[in-house]
């Protein structure tokens, strides 16, 4: 029987990461097999852990591009119930070929990320992912500003690089409604 493939997304702190932490939980207790995974470029908490904002964590695996992901979920595919990657936008498209591979193959996969970047564009690995699962959770947070339980989009505080890829945290991002990154951004 093939997998199955799980996408959440949302802006930051929607509790992207948390979920994945609770789907982990529930593989742990049933005594299932899995890997964890998450890109290099995520340093952000721990080099070794996938972390949510409010400090949940669980042991990852940090691999530099797909190839490396299959390389090693490819040693341990016969016993394997799920993989799990946390911070999917940070992969290239091409991800999604491995993924395609890892559910053919019998096991579920969990992905997570950002739909959107601050500049209100989807990030494209996401979007191909969500594309193809089986199911796509969608989530949203509290706006930092308004404070109402409809933020979908994360804004950039700080003027720095033009890059759609700027990793951090409560420093540089916060999540606000479309109402309020209207106001912020002064589009649409
Ligand atoms: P994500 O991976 O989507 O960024 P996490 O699962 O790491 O989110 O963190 C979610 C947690 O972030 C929430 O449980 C809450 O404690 C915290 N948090 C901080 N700011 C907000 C906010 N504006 N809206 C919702 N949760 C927030
Ligand atoms: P989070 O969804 O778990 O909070 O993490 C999102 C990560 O993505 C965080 O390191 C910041 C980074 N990021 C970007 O690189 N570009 C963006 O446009 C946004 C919104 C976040
Ligand atoms: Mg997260
Ligand atoms: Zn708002």
């Amino acid at each position: 029987m093939t997998g199955k493939l799980t996408v959440i997304v949302g802006p930051m702190y929607s509790g992207k990461t948390s979920e994945l932490l609770s789907l982990i939980e529930i593989y742990t207790l049933g005594k299932k097999n899995y890997l964890v995974f998450k890109p290099a470029i995520d340093v952000r908490y721990s080099e070794e852990h996938i972390v949510s904002h409010t400090g949940l964590k669980a042991p990852a695996i940090r691999v530099s591009d797909s190839i490396e992901l299959f390389e090693i979920f490819k040693e341990k595919q016969g016993s394997l119930d799920a993989v799990f990657i946390d911070e999917i936008h940070f992969f290239e498209a091409d991800i999604i070929q491995v993924i395609e591979k890892i559910i053919y193959s019998g096991v579920n996969v969990f992905c997570v990320g950002l739909d959107m970047s601050y500049k209100h564009r989807p990030f494209i690995t996401t979007a191909q992912i969500m594309g193809i699962a089986d199911e796509v959770i969608k989530k949203k947070a509290v706006c930092h500003i308004c404070g109402e339980y409809k933020a979908v989009v994360s804004y950039r505080k700080v003027e720095e690089t033009d890059s759609e890829i700027d990793v951090g945290g409560m420093e540089k991002y916060i999540a606000v409604c479309r109402d309020c990154y209207s106001k912020l951004t002064g589009k649409f």
